[in-house]
């Protein structure tokens, strides 16, 4: 069983809450606040049950430098803007500052740390950076799912050697989503996967083998896929050096009688982000590259997932940030959205195709855990969240 805040008793207690406000920023400015909101549950339970609160996250990779790119500070603005909660920043996330802060935090308010990563403790789970990062607080909450893969000080360290430990409600839901994902998900159960690469998600391919019942392929993957079997791609992003997995692929999937799909038409164009053009075949021509799969291929993957009970998302099928290459992509997100069954969205790219196709409210699960949610499906649990059990 997972412990969770609501087995903790946290009157009075100086909690520290990890959670995952790495958010997209530009010019200083967040993007999507997903991962904010997310966490505001929790956040508002701890408050709510008395316990006196201080959040700490990481936000973009500073490799253990404190470099002002990446401060919390314009974070911090932004949740007070909105008036999320009562955020008051702390430009350390140990020593002095943080003890000051905690000392003479005002009822209402929520401490939010500079950068955890700002140090090189953090990543590196350095005893020392742990003692320190926990030396103020007397209880611990976990609620960063996506950073659950990590095992980093905030993460790992601390709740090794502090006992007043538990998950937060954003843990506890992703928690429940993905353990009945890779233990007990009704069939059949379809994966559809997408995005650049093969080689990023060899290890949730193979885990997805032993689970699924369908396999569709989507994306830049799919050329390596097709080139695999001897189909021409054009000038199509291709990965030459993963075609013995690709080969593994397809020989566990016979022996499991698993399903694997992939497109027989394209939008194409000569360059990336081109004029397109669309392809009726399989087979793309000399100096044409795929970027989004084609009118046949969605209805034959529509029909595909129409047969089904169970679906985990991840990836886009095309080149989804430009408009003539979300066709499909988009296709497939209203229909999933349609069928009234369970569908878990899982990786960055598909949760803004899902947000930007306007369907996200109608899926079951949408994760906030990009790598995080991979893992969670190739190792069947995190050890952020196994350290807390
Ligand atoms: C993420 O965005 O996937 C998490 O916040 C983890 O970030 P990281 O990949 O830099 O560890």
């Amino acid at each position: 069983m997972l412990k969770t805040v609501k087995d903790m008793n946290l009157k009075g207690k100086n909690v520290f809450l990890r959670v995952d406000f790495n958010v997209p920023m530009e010019d200083g400015v967040v993007k999507d606040d997903t991962r904010i909101r997310e966490a505001l549950k929790t956040i508002n339970y701890i408050v709510e049950q008395g316990g006196k609160l201080a959040l700490g996250t990481h936000l973009g990779r500073p490799k253990g430098e404190k470099n002002l790119k990446y401060s919390l500070k314009p974070v911090v603005d932004y949740i007070n803007s909105k008036g999320y909660f009562k955020a008051v920043f702390v430009e350390d996330c140990i020593g002095e500052a943080v003890e000051k802060a905690v000392n003479s935090q005002s009822e209402g308010t929520v401490l939010v740390l500079e950068n955890l990563r700002f140090y090189n403790g953090e990543e590196k789970n350095d005893p020392e950076f742990v003692t320190a990062l926990a030396k103020p607080f007397n209880a611990y909450v976990n609620d960063a799912f996506g950073t659950c893969h990590r095992k980093h000080a905030s993460v790992y360290g601390i709740p090794s050697v502090m006992d007043e430990k538990g998950a937060g409600l954003l843990i506890e839901k992703e928690a429940t989503y993905f353990d009945k994902l890779v233990k007990s998900p009704e069939h059949p159960f379809a994966a559809i996967l997408g995005g650049s690469k093969v080689s990023d998600k060899i290890g949730v391919i193979k885990s997805l083998l032993d689970k699924a019942d369908i396999i569709l392929i989507g994306g830049a993957m799919a050329y390596t896929f097709l080139k695999y079997n001897g189909l021409k791609i054009g000038i199509s992003r291709v990965e030459d050096d993963q075609m013995d997995t690709v080969k593994l692929i397809y020989e566990k999937a016979s022996q499991r009688g698993v399903k694997i799909l992939l497109p027989v038409d394209h939008t194409i164009s000569a360059t990336f982000g081109g004029a397109p053009v669309y392809c009726e075949t399989a087979d793309i021509a000399d100096g044409m590259m795929g970027l989004d799969i084609g009118a046949k291929s969605i209805e034959n993957y529509k029909n595909a997932l129409s047969t089904c009970k169970t679906v985990l998302w991840n990836g886009p099928m095309g080149v989804f940030e430009q408009d003539d290459y979300a066709i499909g992509t988009y296709a497939l997100a209203n229909h999933l959205a349609s069928l009234g069954i369970t569908v878990v969205v899982g990786g960055g790219d598909s949760v803004a195709a899902a947000n930007k196709a306007g369907v996200a409210d109608k899926m079951s699960h949408i994760s906030t855990g990009g790598g995080a949610s991979l893992e969670y499906i190739e190792f069947g649990s995190l050890p952020g969240i196994d350290i807390l059990r």
